[in-house]
């Protein structure tokens, strides 16, 4: 995910027409896709970059992405491609507290591991959905999903700004390192606060900003695609949340990516009413 040679990418925020931001991420995550799937390797047979399917720019600690993430008894559970295509920078399910029975919405889903990881805890009686805009993401995660044996996931074709589920449908959203790549912030946790029902909770892992990182800092540190460029600050993740109606919000840091950008969980609630 962060890519040394992203540098088309590492553009000031704005210089760039979203739409075109958008397609650029979706073909890279499209390429990712097909690599793992043709087992070909991409990212994920150079060794030289570590086991976690991810490129990482010197000064990285690589172990902060991919399936390193993961207990051995959360591994053990999931097919090989699905470790192989996991390319988040945290683990959403160590804070989501999926309980049995809960219905779940995973955005930006990819290979589908926190899929899978969280319909074994929601249990037959759950049902957990996986979003993503890059079908051939959501093929793989169709295939990892029918190797895992889970009749209770479903992967939608869409975007997290306009997600395809009715109001009031969910009890947790989960996402892992995707939010930063959206070019409408606002859009997606306006989104994410609709589909949760009242109660209903976000415990996502992200890329998140020093406070005094401007547009230009962060763009200079990564590219869009890379997880750098769009990632939000902390005062604004926080003032999002907060303006989409969320409450309880914390943003608990857990790893210095590059220069003041980290991995940090994300945690909000949509309260009762
Ligand atoms: C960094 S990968 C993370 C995948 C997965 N969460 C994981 O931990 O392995 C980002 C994923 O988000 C998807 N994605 C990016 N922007 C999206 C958007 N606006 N709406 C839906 N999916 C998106 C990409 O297609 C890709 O599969």
């Amino acid at each position: 995910m962060i890519d040394p040679d992203d540098t088309d990418m590492a553009a000031p925020s704005g210089s760039k027409d979203d739409s075109q931001v958008r397609d650029q991420v979706r073909a890279h995550y499209a390429a990712v896709a097909r690599a793992v799937t043709a087992q070909t390797g991409g990212c994920c047979s150079d060794s030289s970059q570590g086991d976690d399917c991810c490129t990482v720019p010197t000064g990285l600690d690589e172990q902060g992405f991919g399936a390193a993430r993961y207990t051995e008894h959360d591994r053990s559970h999931l097919p090989r491609e699905a470790l192989a295509a996991s390319l988040g920078c945290g683990n959403p399910l160590m804070v989501a507290e999926l309980a049995d029975g809960d219905t779940v919405l995973d955005l930006g889903s990819g290979g589908g591991i926190d899929v899978l990881l969280s319909a074994r805890r929601v249990g037959p009686g759950g049902k957990v959905y996986g979003l993503d805009m890059t079908e051939e993401m959501l093929e793989l995660a169709r295939r990892n999903a029918r190797e895992a044996g889970a009749a209770n996931v479903e992967f939608l074709k869409g975007h997290m700004e306009e997600i395809p589920l009715p109001d009031d449908h969910v009890d947790v959203v989960i996402s892992n390192c995707v939010v930063n790549l959206s070019t409408d912030k606002p859009a997606v946790f306006a989104e994410t606060h609709r589909v949760l029902r009242p109660g209903g909770r976000l415990g996502i892992s992200d890329v998140v900003a020093e406070n005094h990182l401007t547009p230009d800092d962060r763009a200079a540190r990564g590219g869009h695609t890379a997880c750098i460029a769009g990632a939000l600050t902390f005062a604004e993740y926080r003032d999002h949340l907060i303006a989409a109606g969320f409450t309880d919000v914390t943003i608990t840091p857990t790893r210095q990516l590059i220069d003041g950008t980290h991995s940090a969980i994300v945690q909000a609630a949509k309260p009762e009413n």
